[in-house]
């Protein structure tokens, strides 16, 4: 039998492949590699797009759909368009609910013109509420990309905003 022929790849890079092929070893069986491959590309891509998930099952020798499972499964991947380059996730769960996290969630993106889940014009910042982060001592806090901002309210949310900030990692 003649295997069907292995598609061009146009949207995950020969580096992403590497990274996504180096977990391997790690995992039981390259189904296991799924959430990991979303999460590379996701990281380079900030979104997942569909030709993505197409190429990660191609990648993996799995149906394109299997793929897409898991990604819709998480609400966490963004698949129409890319999201900010810094990406915020502002506490909702019963701790920061209870010191402000709502008022603090609605402030912040009302300083910067957007909605819950709207990203900036300049494509710099998304806001998304989010459950517990795991810093209920902090209450109401933040994650943006991967920098825990403890304690806020929408004006020091807006002032840490501004500031430079790291790539998710
Ligand atoms: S409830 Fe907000 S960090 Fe736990």
């Amino acid at each position: 039998m003649i295997a069907p022929p292995v598609p061009q790849r146009k949207v995950l890079t020969d580096d992403m492949v590497a990274r996504i092929e180096a977990l391997a070893p790690r995992y039981p069986d390259r189904r296991a590699l799924t959430l990991p491959a979303l999460h590379i590309v996701n990281a380079e891509l900030r979104h997942v797009p569909l030709e993505a998930v197409v190429e990660i099952a191609a990648v993996l020798g799995l149906a394109p759909a299997e793929v897409q499972d898991t990604l819709t499964f998480y609400q966490f991947f963004h698949q129409d368009k890319p999201h900010g380059k810094v990406r915020v996730f502002v506490c909702r769960s019963i701790s920061c609910a209870l010191r402000g996290g709502d008022e603090l969630l609605t402030g912040v993106c009302g300083k910067f013109g957007i909605e819950p889940y709207g990203t900036t014009v300049d494509g710099e910042l998304t806001i998304e509420p989010a459950e517990c982060l795991g810093a209920c001592d902090f209450a109401p806090c933040m994650l943006a990309n991967d920098d825990l901002l403890r304690n806020m309210t929408p004006e020091t949310a807006a002032a840490e905003l501004v500031k430079p900030r790291a790539r998710a990692t």
